[in-house]
């Protein structure tokens, strides 16, 4: 059996072929997607920037929502008709696509496939970046930049349900209202306002806990000037540029640790621990409303140029959505 799906062809182009549609492995389920979600990551791949790690599939989505269709023998709790939304190496902009069914999360009663597929590649990824690598604790004072991005708003809204305290940036006053409805209490507007000094101004002086960076490249060493003693930072992306230049004494005088965490090219097992503490500590706040997935625009998957030229202007706070005509 075949499927249509989405592949980047040469020039950066996107093509729509035909596929055979996935089998489920064991361990793993075969979803019907109806909604995929957009993410920078589809953009690089597209120009060939960021190929899919060994073994996985070319077709380009690193998330989608959508009901069980079949199950590996070996796959207990999930069956077939579970609405559930999922986390995926590649695949997505399918019409069926396959993932180890302790990646999925189940979508919560009432919720639509829209609203479902803006959840997994944000929440794990702030999830695994935040509390996983970053150790944020309780009442810590975080600084998160690019904010209004999809991963951006997950990573305001867990960071303030983990009893932090959340400084945001972005790049204009409508996305910087939107984190404070998010809850973040302290917003900077980076093309107008020094970061640093506000930073400063926020913590009096003593600097931020744990900075989330999706900026990195020259604002980078900003960001270091703006830790705490014993402060951590933790590398997610790279929207301002791969290279920077650092004060290493700002290091040593402060105790600062840099990490950083891939979602993609992370491990199974990783990405099935991640998922087993969503289940346990995320998904009580989705199921409640206490976490909203922020959806700014859904486009159907026949525009999928039209969503990754929105996203390219930076036009969208959250989450561009495809939907799949099923
Ligand atoms: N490490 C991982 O596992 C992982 C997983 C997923 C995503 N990511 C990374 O997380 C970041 C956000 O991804 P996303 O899909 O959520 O992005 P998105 O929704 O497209 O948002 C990106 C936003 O970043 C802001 N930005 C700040 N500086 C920028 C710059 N120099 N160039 C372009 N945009 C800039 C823009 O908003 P303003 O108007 O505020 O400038 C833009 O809208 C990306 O860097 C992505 O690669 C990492």
């Amino acid at each position: 059996m075949v499927m249509r799906a989405l592949f980047a062809a040469s020039g950066g182009r996107l093509e729509w072929r035909s596929a055979p549609r996935p089998q489920p492995a064991e361990n793993e389920v075969l979803i019907r997607v109806h909604a995929a979600g957009v993410n920078r990551a589809d953009l690089l791949q597209r120009r060939g920037y960021y190929p899919p790690p060994p073994g996985v599939t070319e077709i380009l989505g690193l998330e989608c929502a959508g009901i069980v269709e079949r199950c590996g023998p070996a796959v207990v709790d999930v069956k077939p008709g579970d609405a559930v939304c999922a986390l995926l190496a590649g695949g997505a902009y399918a019409e069926y696509c396959c993932v180890p069914a302790d990646q999925i999360l189940f979508v919560p009663s009432g919720r639509g496939f829209t609203e479902a597929a803006a959840v997994p590649e944000a929440v794990f990824t702030a999830w695994r970046n935040l509390v996983d690598v970053g150790g944020l604790r309780t009442d810590e004072r975080v600084y998160i930049n690019a904010a209004a991005s999809g991963v951006g708003t997950a990573a305001v809204q867990i960071a303030v349900l983990c009893g932090a305290h959340v400084a945001a940036s972005a790049g204009s006053p409508q996305k910087l209202k939107t984190c404070r409805e998010l809850g973040a209490e302290f917003t900077i507007n980076y093309r107008e306002q020094d970061v640093a000094a506000e930073l400063n101004r926020w913590t009096d002086g003593r600097g931020v806990n744990l900075a989330l960076d999706m900026v990195g490249g020259e604002q980078f060493n900003t960001l270091l000037q703006s830790l705490s003693h014993a402060g951590r930072v933790v590398v997610i992306g790279l929207l301002g540029g791969r290279e920077s230049k650092i004060d290493l004494a700002r290091l040593l005088q402060r105790g600062i640790t840099i990490s950083s965490g891939t979602l993609r090219n992370a491990e199974a097992e990783v990405k099935a621990r991640l998922a087993a503490q969503l289940r346990e500590r995320f998904m009580p706040a989705w199921e409640s409303g206490r976490y909203r997935p922020l959806v700014d625009r859904v486009f159907s998957i026949e525009q999928t140029n039209d969503a990754h030229e929105y996203m390219r202007a930076a036009r969208n706070t959250g989450k561009i959505i495809l939907q799949f005509d099923v």
